[in-house]
């Protein structure tokens, strides 16, 4: 059976607990080792990954080739655009194609109809590294990130300021599964949709102000309020503006609360300079985690975990 990572549901939680653990032991086990070293045992040795960026991505691109490098594989990194896909060849022939060369294929794109259309094709292990709808790899970082500080994920209170938008979705889905709460504030018109509310399974709410999300937060969590393919809109700026995170607001979650952010970041809008530099910040380590946990989600693909 072919394991696709199109949402962090295809897992399920016992999968992403033992994809969290994996990548916490793979991280600590090279502890100090040179970036480019192949992890001891090597598991993918052999493996080539392709990406597919109908996107930017720094943090995606980068950490994905040096997941697969560590594993022992290797990466082929496209951008859409210099493809034959931007010019018109379909993404189910691109999915056969890339089946035949590879051994899984990663594709950030806009319409998440594509991902699903790549994995219905494709005869390799697809793996979703945005869409418009969903960033399940982020959240995987995300939780690992959370873990790391020695919190289990059962009960805690994450809250989410801003714009209810793709890595919004993902929490949600992550809150059902691993049974946390997520609390969200975002401005009228850019609510999350009832779906994404729902994959929350009762764990995900949206309240009216900043402050009832972040009241008794242990992690807070926002994104930049214009998402990629979306229009610059002073008016959504503008609305965003009292949804800001700034330490006056950190200062109602509990006091041992982290910051957290996807990244990249626009310190004055979505967040302040002060909270983002400052000691509740995880944002470096959380960065660096997408390295570890798509370790983890790689080896899930090729059914070594779980
Ligand atoms: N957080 C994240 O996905 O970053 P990139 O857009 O740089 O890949
Ligand atoms: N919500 C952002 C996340 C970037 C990593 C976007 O889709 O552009």
């Amino acid at each position: 059976m072919l394991r696709h990572f199109l949402n962090l549901s295809d897992a399920g939680p016992d999968a992403i607990a033992a994809m969290l653990a994996d990548a916490l032991d793979r991280k600590t086990a090279r502890t100090g080792w040179p970036k480019g070293r192949v992890d001891a045992d090597a598991p993918l040795a052999g493996h080539v990954l392709a990406m597919v960026f109908e996107k930017n991505s720094t943090r995606t691109r980068v950490s994905f080739d040096m997941a697969i490098r560590q594993l022992g594989g290797s990466a082929i990194v496209m951008d859409a655009g210099q493809m034959q896909l931007g010019r018109g060849e379909t993404v189910a022939d691109t999915a056969r194609v890339l089946s035949g060369y590879v051994d899984a294929i990663m594709i950030r794109t806009d319409d998440h109809a594509k991902v699903e259309e790549m994995a219905h094709h494709a005869t390799v292990p697809v793996i979703n590294g945005l869409t418009d709808a969903s960033h399940p790899c982020q959240i995987m970082a995300d939780l690992l990130t959370i873990i790391e500080q020695g919190k289990a994920l059962p009960g805690l209170k994450v809250a989410w300021l801003g714009d209810g938008n793709n890595v919004l979705a993902s929490i949600m889905e992550a809150a059902g599964l691993m049974q946390f709460d997520v609390v969200a504030a975002c401005p009228q018109g850019f609510m999350p949709a009832d779906g994404d509310v729902a994959l929350g399974r009762g764990r995900a709410r949206v309240v009216a102000t900043p402050g009832e999300a972040v009241a008794g937060a242990d992690v807070v969590v926002t994104d930049t309020w214009i998402s990629m393919g979306q229009a610059q809109a002073e008016t959504k700026l503008a609305a965003m503006m009292p949804y800001q995170v700034d330490a006056a607001l950190m200062a109602q979650a509990k006091p041992d609360a982290k910051f957290l952010h996807c990244l990249p970041a626009h310190r004055g809008e979505e967040v302040t300079a002060d909270v983002i530099d400052g000691a509740q910040s995880l944002i470096w380590q959380e960065a660096e985690n997408r390295l570890h946990a798509q370790k983890a989600i790689l080896r899930w693909c090729f059914g070594q975990i779980g």
